[in-house]
């Protein structure tokens, strides 16, 4: 078929997803989440999630069928996440789509979980190789070139938390809310950066990132302004937020011109995951796009969180490209880019 009608599957981490992709149209976009059977853990338990996915991947798969309107005899090919994540989630996957692909005899398409994220925005958007990639969530923080859909350039990411991590850690310092981010954006904008918090790595040259230093830093001046105060007046709080807040924005947004820099061929700057949607953080690498003369690309949230929609499309890509598997298809737990 010219536009191929694809079917993806991702459970690499705490979702089960599967969707259903024709050519850039997307006809569904299952997302079953695991938060529930986590939350009383403080985090994603591997072996939970494993069993979850084990039992939830079949129905993932009916579900995205049924609302795209779409029996398997109508999908061209199988994309599925074949790492780097949970080994246990990525081989459920994996082995549903090993079947599917036995059963129905359409190719099997083993896709980079990262590059799902990075291609996002060629589904959402018309942008051309290469382009500057930035994935920021609670698990990734690299910088890439984006080369073609199976060639990328690290040119830079986080040596220790990635931000949306730092964003957790530091509202449950603050005895906020979590998901972190939005509950300390929202406390950030009662608030003013007036606490002085380091710039980590903001002198050494490259598009490195770290972002613990910044959390054991909000840490002390907490205990500061308790010590001062025999409590955290909310006052406190809020300038805490917008402090650290501003902090992540301007080592995101320095390291962001760096990339730019040293790609200048970069046909479009684009952001993917959590933090991305982080009003100030947002508005401060739109800038340098701006200031760099290309165009700042977002794709809707729905699209930058873990799904499967990226993944049938990175699928896509590489269907086009002659590049699929057969199955002996590997799950890996590591899979640099
Ligand atoms: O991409 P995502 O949904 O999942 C993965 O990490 O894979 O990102 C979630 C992360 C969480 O750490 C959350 O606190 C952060 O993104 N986040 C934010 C905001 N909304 C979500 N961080 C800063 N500001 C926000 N508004
Ligand atoms: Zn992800």
């Amino acid at each position: 078929a010219q536009v191929p009608t694809m079917l993806g599957l991702e459970s690499s981490c705490d979702d089960t997803a599967a969707a259903i992709l024709h050519g850039r149209t997307i006809l569904s976009n299952v997302v079953l989440r695991q938060d529930d059977l986590h939350a009383a853990f403080g985090g994603v338990v591997p072996e939970i999630a494993a069993r979850a996915h084990a039992e939830k991947i079949d129905i993932a798969v009916e579900r995205a069928l049924d609302e795209a309107g779409r029996d398997l005899s109508q999908i061209d090919a199988i994309a599925v996440t074949a790492g780097p994540g949970l080994i246990g989630g990525v081989l459920a996957g994996v082995m549903c789509a090993k079947g599917l692909a036995a059963a129905t005899g359409k190719p099997l398409i083993g896709v980079n979980h990262l590059a799902g994220h990075a291609l996002t925005p060629r589904l959402t958007d018309d942008v051309a190789f290469p382009y500057l990639m930035l994935l920021v969530s609670g698990g990734h923080c690299q910088f890439l070139r984006v080369d073609g859909p199976d060639s990328f350039v690290r040119l830079g990411g986080t040596i220790d938390d990635a931000p949306g991590e730092a964003f957790d850690k530091v509202a449950r310092l603050l005895a906020l809310p979590q998901p972190g981010g939005p509950s300390v954006e929202t406390c950030a904008e009662q608030g003013r950066p007036t606490i002085a918090l380091p710039r980590p790595l903001m002198d050494r040259p490259g598009c490195d990132l770290s972002f613990s230093g910044l959390k054991t830093a909000v840490l002390r001046a907490r205990d500061d302004a308790v010590d001062r105060d025999g409590g955290l007046r909310e006052s406190i709080r809020a300038d805490l937020c917008a402090s650290f807040q501003s902090a992540v924005r301007d080592v995101l947004a320095e390291k962001a011109r760096r990339a730019l820099a040293a790609c200048p061929d970069a046909t479009a700057f684009a952001v993917a995951g959590g933090v991305a949607a982080n009003g100030a953080i947002r508005e401060a690498l739109q800038d340098v796009a701006d200031r760099a003369g290309i165009p700042f690309l977002a794709p809707p949230l729905a699209l930058c969180t873990d799904n499967a929609a990226m993944i049938a499309w990175a699928g896509a890509e590489r269907l086009f490209l002659g590049l699929t598997d057969d199955l002996t298809l590997a799950a890996r737990p590591r899979w640099p880019l």
